[in-house]
């Protein structure tokens, strides 16, 4: 007998930026950050995760029709929590299957392309959490299976949930308040869109896991990032409890310059926006200048792509600027938590 469960996780975008750990081993951050998660329909990870006690075979992952590595500490410690949980089930009821004592087979597929450098990692660990729970029936909330999710990639235990999600940083040295919760479902700020530049589909260069380790390690600017971050996490929270757009843009904004400041500070430093990004940003301001208010937000995370926030009610104007001024953007997609469209230019 196969024993099968699938499930699909989205891609988050963070607005307050997760960079820099506090421990390596747990994957717990140096500050609380918070995000914004993207339509299903058009950006996530469908992941299905079966066992039998008749596979041959050890534990499997297939990515995208390829076979991966499950060896990494990561992807152990994901397997060894859920495994733990599900053999304290079967414990207490022995009529249970012996799932827990079985080889998992994970398959996963991105309904995105990964070379487009769009966070693929977060969406990925929390489907394969999400998927080997729900083989497993564990009654974990969401917010428990985050604190897994985290040890596989730390922007992943954000996306356990769709709409506005918090990562609490915590200040256990254990990790166990180190969890994601919901600030606030995608309809309740439902004109809210996310427009999305791909500046290169390149792969980044240097990794997030690399790169914060080497900011925490060499930037005396991140100290000054770390003491902030509180307060933005305060006003992003009420600006969107408000739907107050011109603070959410505004503090997205200035965390995205912080957070690419401190990789300018990192010695040797960190670039990840290129030319084509700094005319995105160039654009963004362009078209706030001419509504003489601010209607769209951009954002940046360890690439080149731009990810710009609007609400519906300006789409023509931010649409029509972007076409007109963007000439090395290679595609873009836009859409929001329930509707997506993809445009080619
Ligand atoms: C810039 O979650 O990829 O996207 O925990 O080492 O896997 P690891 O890092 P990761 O870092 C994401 C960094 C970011 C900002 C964010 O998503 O908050």
């Amino acid at each position: 007998k196969v024993y099968r469960a699938s499930t699909t996780a989205p891609v988050n975008i963070a607005v307050v930026k997760y960079w820099g750990k506090r421990d390596t081993k747990l994957n717990l951050p140096t500050n609380s950050s918070l995000s914004v998660t993207l339509s299903q329909a058009d950006l996530r990870t469908l992941t299905t995760a079966s066992c039998s006690a008749a596979f041959a075979h050890g534990d499997t992952l297939t990515l995208n029709g390829e076979p991966s590595d499950v060896a990494g500490p990561r992807t152990q410690a994901c397997f060894r929590e859920l495994r733990a949980r599900r053999a304290a089930l079967e414990a207490a009821d022995p009529s249970l299957p012996k799932l827990s004592s079985m080889a998992l087979s994970i398959v996963s597929e991105n309904n995105f392309p990964t070379a487009a450098g769009l966070a693929s990692s977060a969406a990925g660990f929390a489907a394969f959490v999400q998927a080997i729970a729900n083989l497993y029936e564990l009654p974990d909330s969401p917010s428990q299976l985050s604190i897994i999710a985290r040890q596989g990639s730390g922007s992943a235990c954000r996306s356990l949930f769709g709409g506005y999600v918090a990562w609490r940083a915590g200040d256990k040295q254990d990790g166990s308040d180190s969890m994601a919760d919901l600030v606030a479902p995608a309809s309740h700020w439902p004109n809210m869109r996310a427009l999305i530049l791909v500046a290169s589909a390149a792969k980044k260069g240097v990794s997030s896991t690399a790169g914060m380790q080497q900011t925490v390690a060499t930037s005396g600017l991140f100290q000054h990032r770390v003491a902030s971050v509180p307060a933005s996490m305060v006003a992003m929270e009420q600006a969107i409890k408000q739907r107050d757009f011109a603070v959410f843009a505004e503090v997205t904004m200035r965390e995205s310059n912080s957070f690419h400041a401190c990789c300018a500070d990192t010695y040797p430093p960190i670039f990840y926006m290129n030319d084509v990004s700094r005319a995105a940003i160039r654009a963004v301001e362009a078209i706030n200048a001419a509504a003489g208010k601010t209607v769209a937000a951009y954002t940046f995370d360890a690439g080149p792509n731009c990810v710009v926030y609007y609400l519906d009610e300006d789409a023509a104007a931010i649409l029509g600027a972007f076409s007109a001024v963007l000439g090395g953007v290679t595609g873009w997609k836009y859409g929001s938590a329930g509707t997506v469209s993809s445009v080619k230019l």
